[in-house]
């Protein structure tokens, strides 16, 4: 399901950047959390994308997806946590679970089907760059700070800031020595909002986490307000508290 132009309009007031090419299938619920850009692609899961995150388009983010998180940049092209079928049942093919458009309705009731669960379990974690036209299979988590390059395909976790690529998906190289990783995954920059980090040397590590560090012991951090809103083919809403309790979602905090 597509959005009409004022459904859009109002999200951009919002701080959710979609536009027409934008598809949120019939059973997606998703939870966005201001600001957001999500810009021609696809979601079909019950889950959530933080902060400051873009998707570029042609991306499907599919049903096995729980969250992404905050700062991250997922390329054109990607594809996020699809469904897997049974290797082992007689056949792959979706009619074995009663799934629409195979068995008619008469028989869907007439019948017992196995159930093949669909458990959102992929997690993408805060500051995560997807390359272009990366898969990223079901159940697997990504942690802070990590890279998929270009076109790989991954099948395992990505431990935080460590680059993987290929077919499937190998560690290349850590982005930073084990030091600085373990001060930044103190640190959880992604809490603050960008404006509250500016002036710092991003492009200079060593003096970028010192800078980070000396804000947040002076608390001149800003932290991101969660201003949440709920995108589902029923259009968009802000949400409240209540969403907490929702078992797909969690706080950035
Ligand atoms: C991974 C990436 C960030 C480069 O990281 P890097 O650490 O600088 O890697 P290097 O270029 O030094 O390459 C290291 C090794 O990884 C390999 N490699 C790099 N990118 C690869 C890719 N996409 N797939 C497979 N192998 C790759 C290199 O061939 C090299 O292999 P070698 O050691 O056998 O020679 C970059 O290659 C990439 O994929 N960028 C994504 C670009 C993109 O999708 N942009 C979309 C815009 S949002």
């Amino acid at each position: 399901m597509k959005f009409d132009k004022q459904t859009i309009a109002a999200a951009l007031q919002a701080g959710i950047t979609m536009n027409v090419q934008t598809t949120v299938d019939n059973s997606a619920i998703v939870l966005l959390e201001a600001p957001v850009k999500i810009v021609a692609a696809r979601l079909s899961f019950k889950g959530s994308i933080g902060a400051y995150t873009y998707v570029r388009f042609d991306c499907r983010i599919a049903g096995r997806t729980e969250r992404i998180g905050r700062y991250c940049s997922i390329a054109p092209g990607v594809s996020i946590a699809d469904g897997e079928h049974p290797t082992d049942w007689l056949a792959t093919h979706p009619f074995q679970w009663g799934a629409d458009g195979w068995i008619s309705a008469e028989d869907r009731r007439a019948h017992k089907f196995p159930a093949l669960p669909v458990i959102p379990r992929t997690k993408i974690g805060n500051d995560v760059w997807i390359g272009a036209n990366a898969i990223v299979l079901a159940d697997v988590e990504i942690g802070d700070g990590a890279i998929v390059a270009a076109g790989s395909v991954v099948t395992k976790n990505v431990a935080p800031y460590t680059i993987v690529a290929g077919v499937p998906a190998k560690v290349i190289r850590q982005r930073f020595p084990s030091e600085i990783i373990a001060r930044l995954q103190s640190l959880k920059w992604w809490r603050y909002t960008p404006e509250s980090m500016l002036g710092v040397r991003f492009e200079r590590i060593e003096k970028a986490v010192a800078e980070l560090e000396k804000r947040k012991k002076a608390k001149t951090l800003v932290p991101i307000p969660e201003k949440l809103f709920k995108l589902s083919p029923a259009g968009f809403v802000a949400v409240d508290d209540e969403w907490d309790r929702h078992k797909h979602f969690v706080r950035y905090k």
